[in-house]
């Protein structure tokens, strides 16, 4: 059969709002004209993030009511523990309640102020989390991971002479770990391959640097190198992950994206001395070593998501949903990041509104028109997010103008991938009318969360 269906039905529905455009325009005008501060009983569809979106499944419902909730030594604390290790292989597995605070842990014990930490692209809270102590993240995309036209298996790969010239540069001795985020978020949800993984290890190793994973969409990444990468087609999802993290020493994870589930992080290593640094952290800044600031329900449904994530039935309906949405909307000429991602489409905001500079926001002016003509949220991921200014106070624009589409796990139909392509391909067709846009308030971390913005 060529459908490709969603390969779950529907127990329990959610309503969702429907608004009229008048109520979206005064909606958007109280958020400042910043789609993160509009409530959701506004939003018709909700693209803002793949990111404790997940819809649980029956079985993750029912073992909520199976968590033991003992402050120490949970039994549902070694569930989650031993479904983590069967996919990772680490020795120690943390919990944490978010991708964030696994890496505001781990950063307490392996970074400082003036520490660099290379990463193929950093995430903006792990970016955030070393610039509040202090520390430099580095970041090493390749050429082609930063050309959202040109289409090539794995654009999300670490830049293997950048990284090797970044050690010479800062010196092995003040670069504590190496990281590599799998499905490069940043830089377009662009998988990493195999090889690269091996290779970063490789010239890490050299060096003596460990390297860490920022693994928070690690099977979408494998389900990639089963498609894409030579030698995987016949290995099981689990096979390819189990490899994955072979080539590592540890990994910091925010289960609230292929943990499938609404909260949840780990952070997963090799070393006693970092684990146990870590546990200690962990005891002040989230919890008791076995729950890390969740509700050990919220364990035994991370047990759960963590087996059904590594599905091949689900992995595949989860990329070609992703894909025939790109499908539709470059047929119409929008262009996006090629190829398309697993967790997210990514409209190239650079070649969508050429008329507005990156100084005035076109992903953010885009996401807006996006939210006003249909109800459907999205988010910039450019200038808002990343740009920063200079000595003179001039803006420098990152390497990509982007407005982020992020699909949430097992919540949308196709219908609603059909409106969500309509809203997109009507804002192309009016693209000539897109305002720019600038700030009226930002805070001193993370601004595009809390920002206030208005048209020019
Ligand atoms: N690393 C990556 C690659 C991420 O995408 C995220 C979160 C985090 C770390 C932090 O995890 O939110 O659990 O604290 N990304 C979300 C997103 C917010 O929308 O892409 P968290």
């Amino acid at each position: 059969m060529k459908t490709h269906i969603e390969p779950f039905k529907i127990k329990t529905v959610e309503h969702i709002y429907i608004t009229t455009q008048e109520e979206r325009e005064a909606a958007l005008k109280e958020a400042f004209y910043n789609p993160f501060a509009l409530r959701s009983d506004k939003i018709t569809i909700d693209l803002l993030t793949d990111s404790g979106t997940t819809a649980m499944s029956s079985k993750q419902w029912a073992a909520l009511m199976d968590g033991d909730e003992a402050y120490a030594g949970s039994v549902s604390y070694y569930k989650f523990e031993e479904a983590v290790k069967k996919i990772t292989g680490f020795k120690h597995i943390i919990p944490t309640h978010q991708g964030r605070a696994a890496e505001k842990v781990l950063f307490s014990v392996v970074a400082k102020e003036g520490k660099v930490i290379p990463n193929n692209t950093h995430f903006d809270t792990t970016r955030g989390n070393l610039e509040f102590i202090g520390a430099n993240p580095v970041d090493l995309p390749t050429d082609i991971g930063v050309q959202p036209e040109v289409i090539a298996d794995f654009k999300g790969n670490m830049d293997i002479e950048k990284l090797e010239a970044a050690i010479k540069k800062y010196g092995a001795e003040n670069i504590p770990i190496g990281m590599i985020t799998i499905t490069n978020n940043s830089g377009g949800g662009q998988p990493v391959s195999m090889a690269n993984i091996r290779e970063t290890k490789e010239v890490l190793s050299k060096y003596g640097i460990p390297l860490y994973l920022d693994c928070c969409r690690f099977a979408e990444n494998a389900y990639f190198i089963k498609t894409r990468e030579k030698g995987y087609e016949n290995k099981s999802i689990l096979e390819i992950c189990r490899e994955m993290f072979s080539y590592a020493d540890g990994a910091t994870m925010s289960a609230k994206k292929d943990g499938m589930s609404n909260t949840g992080g780990f952070i997963g290593t090799n070393s006693d001395q970092v684990a146990e640094k870590c546990r200690t952290n962990l005891i002040v800044m989230e919890g008791f070593v076995t729950y890390g600031g969740l509700a050990r329900r919220d364990l035994e449904a991370l047990a759960i998501g963590f087996e059904e994530v590594v599905d091949e039935n689900y992995l595949r309906y989860r990329v070609n949903q992703s894909k025939e949405l790109a499908d539709t909307i470059t047929a119409a000429g929008v262009p996006i990041v090629m190829p398309a991602g697993a967790h997210a489409i990514y409209i190239d905001a650079k070649r969508f509104a050429p008329h507005i500079k990156p100084e005035h926001f076109p992903g953010q002016s885009i996401a807006c028109e996006i939210y006003r003509i249909s109800g459907v949220r999205t988010t910039e991921i450019g200038s808002l997010m990343f740009g920063k200014k200079d000595k003179d106070g001039n803006h420098i624009a990152p390497n990509m103008e982007l407005v982020r589409l992020a699909i949430p796990r097992r919540v949308y139909t196709k219908s609603h991938m059909e409106y969500i392509a309509e809203a997109v391909i009507e804002v192309y067709k009016n693209r000539e009318k897109l305002r720019p846009m600038r700030l009226t308030w930002e805070a001193e971390y993370l601004r595009h969360f809390t920002c206030r913005c208005e048209y020019i």
